[in-house]
């Protein structure tokens, strides 16, 4: 329920409603669209940044928070752990366990490999399952890869790596059909065709959903798939640093059980890292949409292991993080309900931006509104927000559009008594995705031998900016190409001698940066407000 100042201010939203509906924003042009980017996005803060002092990219600049860590001290002692005695023994070891891993596992099987998957919370537990909207395919036959390709291109300001853009676009119809053998219920039209969206940034419907709980239901089937198939996989298991060979090849992992705090020892000819993202870093102090997990570790590792990070200094704020009531502050409002006709509006009950301009623009023109115009409004606890004029649905679309499309977000308001088929949203920008990361090829193959990586923790498909439903499609095409690579170079790798001699390397060049007493131990593992099983939130070992 909202407050009575607020309810008022809902009056004022619903008396120009009639006015909005015939009133059409017209999109921004390049030069606008810059001069708001520049003005307002997080991204362009500068002081926001700091330039990385070792590692492979020394001189790039990255968030603070992410620097810190990417800079940070090895959680392990090499002279206390003996890389040759292993606990487990495979030829693929996947570090994470959301759709990128649970695809990459699954190929990797397929394709001849004893595999382990090793995962910080339970199986499953990942960004994946908060993906609402859903995931993008052109095929229709109105569509096609080639314009997906410039959809995507364009949202990511051109910067995209083009041979991996072209990968994603190509595989998405099999990838989508893939899932659909394995179980997935897609929202389908009464002739059985599918019932495709459009969303920010897109030229075309080609968003393939279940409701607005897509990715929980890809996650589903892709659990129980994982399960059926008998692969092994260790939860509350996070990996703390990787093993190499003398030969500068993967050659395993340390994992740390959570509950017990003993280290576990795994041999590997090849490791896929599908560790997600970074949002509970909280970067800026953004709240997140992101899962607990969500902090890095697989970029720290790959790292810290010689891999080449391609743009850290680009993170995704989604446009509309709820900001009342608190309890669910930061968490998604999916684009789904602008793409089904929500407009965004300010205190004036105005529309300021075209609510389907890509991510970036949308958060920067709410950013300006809030701060520099004073047309937001505030929440009984000091944040600051706009309206997602939620009702307009029903009235464009027809009365029950909103139960049946959005179930998710319906039931996520109504535990507050607020009904989101008469009332609007109050939202703001809020962490949701970092658009860079481990640089990959298109298996998913680093420049580091033997490893490989998928979905959020890679960069290089998104640019500068990622489009709906382009997260969950990258996750099943990258992983399932990473999981296939991964298991053919484990089959003909000559492996040399296993060695912690990296760690020892790095910790030395870390003191001689300066560095050493000046950064946390990385990787983070959990956030800094996390209670573990033993009560306290350091993890020291
Ligand atoms: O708005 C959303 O439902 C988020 C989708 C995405 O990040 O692709």
């Amino acid at each position: 329920m909202y407050p009575a100042y607020l309810e008022e201010n809902i009056h004022l939203v619903e008396d120009k409603r009639v006015r909005r509906l015939i009133e059409v924003i017209p999109r921004l042009g390049e030069d606008e669209k810059e001069a708001l980017l520049r003005g307002y996005h997080p991204d362009y803060i500068k002081s926001s940044m700091r330039k990385l002092k070792v590692g492979i990219n020394k001189g790039d600049a990255t968030p603070v928070e992410l620097a810190d860590l990417l800079e940070g001290n090895s959680r392990i002692d090499p002279d206390k752990i003996d890389p040759s005695s292993p606990d487990y023994n495979v030829d693929v070891l996947v570090i994470g366990c959301g759709g990128a891993g649970a695809s990459a596992a699954l190929l990797a099987q397929e394709n001849g490999a004893r595999v382990l998957i090793a995962t910080k919370l339970r199986l499953g537990d990942a960004n994946t399952v908060g993906a609402q909207a859903g995931t993008q395919a052109a095929d229709r036959p109105n569509d096609s890869p080639a314009q997906h390709y410039l959809d995507t291109m364009g949202g990511g300001h051109f910067e995209n790596i083009p041979e991996l853009v072209e990968v994603l676009v190509k595989d998405a119809p099999s990838a989508v059909k893939w899932l659909e053998k394995l179980g997935v219920n897609w929202d389908k039209a009464p002739d059985g065709s599918m019932h495709e969206l459009s969303g920010g940034g897109t030229s075309i419907r080609r968003l393939h959903s279940a409701r607005d709980y897509t990715g929980l239901e890809e996650m589903r089937v892709l659990r129980d798939e994982l399960k059926n198939r008998k692969i092994d996989y260790i939860e509350f298991a996070p990996a703390i640093e990787r093993i190499l060979d003398d030969k500068g090849q993967i050659a395993g992992a340390i994992l740390l059980n959570l509950e017990t705090e003993e280290l576990i020892v795994v041999r590997a000819r090849a490791i896929i890292m599908t560790t997600g993202g970074i949002g509970r870093l909280h970067i800026q102090d953004f709240p997140t949409t992101n899962h607990y997990g969500a902090t890095a570790d697989g970029l720290v590792l790959a790292y810290r292991a010689g891999a080449k990070l391609i743009f850290i200094d680009t993170m995704q704020y989604h446009p509309t993080g709820a900001v009342f009531p608190l309890q669910i502050l930061g968490q998604l409002v999916t684009e789904k309900v602008r793409t089904l006709g929500a407009q965004l509006v300010n205190a004036n009950g105005e529309q300021f931006i075209m609510p389907l301009e890509p991510r970036d623009i949308v958060t920067s023109a709410i950013i300006r509104e809030c701060r520099e115009r004073h047309l937001g409004l505030k929440t009984p606890h000091g944040e600051s927000g706009v309206w997602l004029d939620a009702p307009m649905i029903d009235v464009i679309r027809g009365a029950g559009t909103i139960a049946r499309e959005l179930p998710a977000m319906v039931r996520q308001y109504r535990r507050f008594d607020i009904d989101i088929t008469r009332e609007p949203i109050l939202v703001y920008p809020t962490l949701h995705y970092q658009n860079g990361g481990i640089k990959i090829d298109t298996e998913g193959a680093t420049n580091v031998p033997g490893l490989f990586a998928a979905g959020e923790c890679t960069g290089g498909v998104h640019g500068r900016n990622r489009l709906i439903g382009n997260s969950t499609l990258e996750l099943f095409v990258f992983g399932r190409r990473a999981g296939r690579a991964a298991a053919r170079y484990a089959k003909d790798v000559k492996r040399g001698n296993p060695t912690l001699e990296h760690v020892r390397h790095w910790q030395k060049e870390l003191k001689h940066a300066g560095l050493a007493g000046e950064r946390p131990l990385s990787p983070k593992i959990l956030p800094n407000y996390a209670r573990t099983t033993r009560g306290h939130t350091k993890l020291e070992i």
